[in-house]
Order: C-alpha cells, then structure tokens, then sequence
C-alpha cells in the first residue's frame, strides 16, 4: 500500500518586507506548505500579488485562519512580542534571526516555550547551507588538528536607500544585530562557545544612532580566537553575500574567502572549502598542499524551509532553536557592552 502524504501545511507569514516576499517565493517551490494569509500593517499588496487574506494585525490573523505554523518576518523589536502571541495560541513558529533584540528579551521566549512547549525554529538560515555541514564535518574530522583561529570578513556597502526604513537606523538594528549574528552563530556552531569579547564599533560613515562598522575579537571556551572584521559602508568583495550564491541579488566575487578558519595542522577556507595542509615537513618554510573538499550545492531556505515543516510535524528538533539563538544573542550583548565601556566582557550563560 503506496503511504499517503499529509495534507501540506497551512502557513501564515508575517511582515511582508524585503525577507517575508522572500520567504513566500521560496514557500511556491515546495508543495508541502501552503500560503494562507498574510500580515502587514502597513502594506496588503504581497498578500493581493498572491491572492491570499491580508490581516493588518496577528491576533486578527491568528483567530480567524489557525494557521498550523507563521513565518516572522517582522522588524527585530517586534520578534519577541509576535511569538509570544502565536506560542500563546500553540501555533508553530519559523522565527527570523535575530532571536530577540537582547538576551532579556529572548528570556521572555525560554520562559514562555517551558510553559508552552510549541516547536519553534530560528531562521539562521546560513546553517542549512551544505557548504557549512562540510565545513564542520571537516573541522570535526580533525583535518585542521586543534582549531585555533577564525577570521572571518563581512565588508559591503549597502545602498543609501536601504536606510529610508527608520527601524533600520535605530536601537535594535545595526550590523552587529541584522549582519553579525549571523557569522557569530557560525562561529559558534563551527568553534564552540565564546566565553569572552572585545569590539570597537563605529557609526562614523553613515551617522546614524546604530554602528555600520566593527571589529570584534573573540575567545572560545577551547581557547580559540577569532575575529570579525565588518562594515556595510565600504567598497570591498568579501562577504557571505558576495562569496557564496544564496541571494541571487548580489553580485558574486566566487574566489573571494570570508571565513579563514586554522588549526594546528591545516586551514580551510570558506565557502571555497580548500583545506591546505603541510605534506612530510611542517613548518612555515616548508610548503602547504591545496586539496579542493568537495560539496554538493543546495538553497538554503528550501532546505530550511523543508527542515521547518519535519520539525512543526514533530520529526525532528529544531536546527536553532530559541535557546540555542539566545546564546548568539548573549554574545551580542556582550559584544555591545565591550564596544560601549572599552574593555573585554564576558557573555551572560544561557
Ligand atoms: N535571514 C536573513 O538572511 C535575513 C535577511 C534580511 C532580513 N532578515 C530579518 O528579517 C526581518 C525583516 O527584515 P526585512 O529586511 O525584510 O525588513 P523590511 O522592513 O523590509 O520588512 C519588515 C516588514 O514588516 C512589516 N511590519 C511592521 N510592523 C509589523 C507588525 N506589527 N506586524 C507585521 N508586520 C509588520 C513592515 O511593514 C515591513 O513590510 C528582520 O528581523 C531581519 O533581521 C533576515
């Protein structure tokens, strides 16, 4: 007897931005999840190109489709206060990074989900990728020996316009809470905990009440380091974006590395994936090998979107799930108060 599929999913997305159109393209590719409704206070036309019920309000939308799971795709300071609302009604969330605006904030969302327990998935969506299943994969198989170093480069520069949206310029915005979240999950995820940080951040190109430059030292609890290095204010071609193809959007620089990452007996660059290691001899006068790991190249959001519809099913746990993101988030907070008081700070344990 041929098994039956269940019937798709009956998804609603919230915040009809630049990520929620996104979001909606991607749900078109996969058969599995079916677009119910949209919410936008301030614009319906997603919801008309789509020809699906436009709420300007959740709770509104909440009520009236029971959606079996929502896409948050709302500014960074309402992400806490729309998953409450939907956690509260047990409908099922694929929450965009960042988790929450501050660790306070996403202790609201812990506290809520021990009370309520509703699968609940944070959309880094980076680590869906295959290239970062490779790269961790090789660094676990101990093809860099004992991780030490990570450098890792997100240099761009965002078009004026970018800025007209005012949460964008203001508290809870910025390249460390919008950008950096992201490579610092990724370092987490590759590297292990960050037990203490260092930033200098700067808001001297664009003016602007939130930072468009930082630098930022980590150390890890296995006593790496790693640094991030990052504006959206200059001309330059390394970064995510740019080096890999994920956002058709982008010009690429596809032989630009952005993550640099080196142990006691290789390195490997990202998302390049060429590992160089020493043969016979090893040390710095001797000469390193290039061998090109291979990947096989897949989207990201369909595969984050896909692992979504297995967890709001209840197959599998979340990939990043709250308390996992909070963790970046604990970093981020650290990273703030380093740049604010000048000195090193050592993130809040979740
Ligand atoms: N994963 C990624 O790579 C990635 C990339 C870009 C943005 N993001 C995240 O996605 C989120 C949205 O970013 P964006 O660039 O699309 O922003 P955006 O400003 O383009 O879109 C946000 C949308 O939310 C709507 N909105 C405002 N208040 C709302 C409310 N109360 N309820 C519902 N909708 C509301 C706005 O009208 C707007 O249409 C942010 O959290 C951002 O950090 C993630």
């Amino acid at each position: 007897m041929p098994t039956l599929s269940p019937p798709p999913l009956r998804v609603a997305v919230i915040g009809a931005g630049v990520m929620g159109r996104q979001h909606v393209g991607t749900m078109k590719q996969l058969p599995e999840l079916d677009l119910v409704a949209i919410v936008d206070p301030f614009s319906s036309t997603l919801a008309d190109e789509e020809k699906v019920p436009a709420f300007k309000d959740t709770e509104t939308m909440l009520a009236a489709e029971r959606p079996d799971a929502v896409v948050i795709a709302n500014p960074n300071d309402l992400h806490v206060a729309t998953t409450l609302r939907c956690i509260e009604a047990g409908i099922a969330v694929l929450l965009e990074k960042p988790v929450a605006t501050s660790l306070d904030e996403a202790r609201q969302l812990i506290d809520a989900l021990r009370a309520n327990p509703v699968p609940v998935l944070v959309g880094h969506h980076r680590r869906h990728n295959p290239v970062i299943a490779r790269a961790k994969q090789i660094i676990d198989s101990g093809a860099l020996g004992r991780p030490c170093l990570a450098t890792v480069l997100w240099q761009t520069r965002k078009p004026d316009a970018y800025y007209d949206i005012a949460w964008r310029r203001e508290a809870g915005a910025g390249i460390i809470l919008i950008n950096l979240v992201h490579e610092t999950d990724l370092l987490r995820h590759l590297y292990g905990e960050v037990v203490e940080v260092q930033a200098f951040t700067s808001n001297a190109q664009r003016g602007f009440a939130v930072e468009d430059t930082a630098t930022v030292s980590f150390r890890f609890e296995s006593g790496a380091l790693a640094s991030i290095v990052a504006s959206d204010a200059v001309a330059a071609p390394w970064g995510w974006e740019k080096n890999l193809n994920e956002v058709a959007k982008f010009a690429k620089e596809y032989d630009q590395p952005c993550m640099m990452l080196s142990g006691t007996e290789g390195a490997l660059s990202v998302p390049q994936l060429k590992l160089w290691r020493y043969g016979e001899r090893a040390d710095w006068e001797a000469p390193l090998h290039q061998q090109q790991i291979g990947f096989q190249a897949d989207d990201p959001q369909v595969l984050q979107l896909r692992h979504f519809e297995r967890v709001v099913r209840g197959e599998v746990a979340p990939l990043v799930s709250v308390e996992d993101a909070a963790r970046s988030i604990a970093v981020l907070d650290a990273i703030h108060q380093a740049a604010r008081e000048g000195r090193s700070v050592r993130p809040v344990r979740v």
